[in-house]
C-alpha cells in the first residue's frame, strides 16, 4: 500500500480501493502520524453510526468524494453533506452520521488525534429517511461549531479554506485547499507563490483525487498518480512542477507553523 518510499523520507500511498483509516498512531511506523489520522470509504451503501459522540481534541473533517451523507451536529441540525462537500465538526460538539444518499466515497480526517478520546453521549434512535430531513436545518452550521463548505462553488476553490491568514474558516490545526484546474491556464492564474521552500515543523500532504501533480521534493522529481496521497516530512524542500488536466486534489498542512523560505 506504500507505492513509494524515497530516499529523503517522503512517502507516495496508494489510496485506490483502500478503505478504513490508513494515516495515524499506528504500530506500523510507515502510516504514523501523530497529528493526522486520516482514512476514507470506497463507495459503499450509506450507513448509520451506533453512538452519538463528540471528540475530545480532534476536529473531524469529512469530505463527500461521492453520494450524500446526512450528519446531526447538535441537537435541530442534520448536515446533508453532498457530493463534493466538505464538512468540519469542532471537538466537543456530539455528531455521528444517520443515513444518506447513493454509493458513498468519502475522506475522513480528525486532527490533533494523539491526545484524542471519543466521548459517547447516547445511542442513535434509528437510521432516518428522506423524508424525516425536512424538520431540520440542513444547510448551515454555526461557525462556533465547524464550518461546512461545497467544494462545487468557485470560490472554495484554489485557495485556502482552513487555516490562519486568509483561509475562509480559521483553525490553528490544520490547513486545507482543495485544488480544481481544468486547463494550465487556470493554474497559472490561480498560482500562489510556489518557489521552492520546506516547513521547519509542519508536514505536507498532497492528495489526489483526479489527475496527476509532479513535484520536487529534495532532488527528486516525484509523480503522484491519482487517487493516491505524498507525505512531505519537515525540513524537506519542495515545489509544485505541473499537473495533468483536469486536476482536482487536496493540500493539507499540519501542525500549522511558519513556513520559511
Ligand atoms: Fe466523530
Ligand atoms: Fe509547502
Amino acid at each position: 500500500m506504500v507505492l513509494k518510499r524515497m530516499s529523503d523520507n517522503s512517502f507516495i500511498y496508494d489510496l485506490r480501493n483502500k478503505k478504513g483509516w490508513i494515516i495515524g498512531c499506528f504500530k506500523e511506523k510507515n502510516y504514523y502520524d501523530s497529528y493526522l489520522q486520516l482514512g476514507k470509504t470506497s463507495f459503499v451503501e450509506p450507513w448509520s453510526d451506533p453512538d452519538v459522540h463528540y471528540h475530545s481534541h480532534a476536529q473531524e473533517i469529512y469530505i463527500v468524494l461521492n453520494g450524500e451523507m446526512w450528519i446531526p451536529v447538535g441537537k435541530d441540525t442534520i448536515l446533508r453533506v453532498k457530493e463534493k462537500g466538505l464538512l468540519l465538526v469542532q471537538p466537543n460538539v456530539p455528531h455521528s452520521v444517520i443515513g444518506g444518499k447513493g454509493k458513498i466515497q468519502h475522506i475522513g480526517i480528525k486532527v490533533p488525534h494523539k491526545e484524542d478520546k471519543k466521548i459517547n453521549v447516547r445511542k442513535n434512535e434509528s437510521a432516518i429517511n428522506e423524508g424525516c430531513l425536512k424538520k431540520y436545518n440542513q444547510n448551515s452550521i454555526n461557525s462556533s461549531k465547524g464550518f461546512l463548505a461545497d467544494l462545487n462553488d468557485k470560490k472554495n476553490q484554489n485557495c485556502w479554506l482552513l487555516g490562519l491568514g486568509t483561509a475562509t474558516y480559521k483553525t490553528k490545526e490544520l490547513c486545507l485547499a482543495f485544488m480544481s484546474y481544468t486547463n494550465e491556464n487556470e493554474t497559472k492564474k490561480n498560482e500562489h507563490d510556489n518557489s521552492l521552500h520546506y516547513h521547519s515543523k509542519s508536514t505536507e500532504w498532497y492528495l489526489n483525487i483526479t489527475g496527476e501533480q509532479k513535484l520536487l521534493v529534495e532532488k527528486d522529481q516525484i509523480t503522484v498518480p491519482e487517487g493516491c496521497l505524498l507525505k512531505i516530512p519537515p525540513m524537506k524542500a519542495h515545489k509544485i512542477l505541473s499537473y495533468s488536466y483536469p486536476f482536482e486534489g487536496f493540500t493539507m498542512r499540519t501542525p500549522i507553523f511558519l513556513m520559511i523560505k
